[in-house]
């Protein structure tokens, strides 16, 4: 059910149940972090693969050590600059954190999510919240309640509604290898906004399948039920469909070919952040839509542009 009720949520998690938490990202599938029942409804809910970890959502920085040991500088000042925030650290983690957090990994990918409902539900509880984006494994990542009300429908008994996601794409996250830091999976946070803080970074987004030691970051992913094509040349890629019902996923400007009713135009300003917290949502309708194909198009190579084009790769390769 979709509801404001904190105490219904809390209730919830403190008997092993899951719950629907939004973040300034995107929704989680969350459950206490500590307890084994409640992650394995987490990964049996999902369908998601045991060697995929999960990100550990803490209240505040004080608690970082509570899950994590031997901390870099780095790791600390990127903690300092940016949390609350869309930035998850993958760091050593404490024993007390259940392998089937971390996938038996010696590591545990933490963030504190900048969201008042869900700091407030944090607030409150006696552990961290282990959660993964609150969609069935592989598909589109819910901005929304009511995205993850149309994956789970009554599976979820709590499905807690803090509005659209304010930045509508997951987490950076950042890793340590030798202390150096290394850039696993592009989000909200860009690339430019960590290296003004910190100085270049190094970056290892291709993973293979089974073994994502770079995090995150599965090859095909975030994907719509329609086949998705993406392309710099829109127009003339239609071209090879005809007689097709298409759908556009376009940056700034409609197009005359197309039925506008089955067109999303991402930012009409040209704004990288107002077209990356509109990017699943349209993804979403557009896969609504029965359509035969879906033509994206890439965005500038900058900024939040890239994470989209990354995102954008993932959910339009073909097996
Ligand atoms: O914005 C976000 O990060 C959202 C919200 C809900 O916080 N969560 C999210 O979770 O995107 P998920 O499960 O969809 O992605 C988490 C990624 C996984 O791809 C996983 O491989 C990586 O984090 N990860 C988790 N723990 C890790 C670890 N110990 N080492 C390496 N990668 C890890
Ligand atoms: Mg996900």
């Amino acid at each position: 059910m979709i509801t404001t009720n904190l105490k219904e949520a809390k209730q919830e998690l403190n008997s092993e149940g899951i719950i629907a938490i939004p973040t300034e990202t995107v929704y989680g599938l969350a459950g206490n972090a500590y307890s084994e029942n409640a992650i394995k409804k987490i990964f049996d809910l999902k369908k998601r693969p045991f060697y995929n970890p999960l990100i550990v959502h803490i209240k505040s920085a004080e608690f970082l050590t509570e899950v994590a040991r031997e901390i870099p500088e780095i790791a600390q000042k990127l903690a300092n600059e940016f949390w609350p925030g869309p930035l998850t650290l993958v760091l050593k983690k404490q024993p007390h954190i259940p392998d089937l957090v971390t996938a038996g990994k010696d590591t545990v990918a933490i963030r504190i999510p900048n969201h008042d409902l869900t700091l407030n539900l944090l607030e409150e509880l006696e552990f961290p919240l282990a959660a993964p984006s609150a969609n069935p494994f592989g598909s589109i990542s819910p901005t929304s309640a009511l995205h993850v009300f149309n994956y789970f429908e009554d599976d979820l008994k709590v499905i807690l509604d803090g509005g659209e996601c304010q930045k509508g794409i997951e987490s950076t996250i950042i890793g340590f290898e030798n202390d150096k830091p290394i850039l696993y999976r592009l989000g909200s946070l860009s690339i430019e906004q960590i290296e003004e803080k910190i100085g270049p970074i190094l970056t290892k987004t291709n993973s293979t399948d089974n073994q994502p030691a770079a995090p995150g970051m599965l090859s095909r992913h975030y994907a719509p039920s329609t086949d998705t094509y993406l392309t710099n040349d829109v127009t003339n890629l239609i071209q090879s469909y005809p007689n097709k019902k298409i759908g556009l996923l376009l940056f700034q400007k409609q197009l005359n070919n197309v039925p506008i009713e089955h067109q999303e135009i991402l930012s009409k300003t040209g704004n990288l952040d107002e077209a990356a917290k509109n990017l699943y949502a349209s993804m979403h309708r557009l896969d609504k839509l029965n359509l035969d194909l879906i033509i994206t198009e890439r965005l500038p190579n900058t900024g939040l542009g890239k994470t989209m084009n990354d995102k954008l790769e993932r959910a339009t390769k073909k097996e």
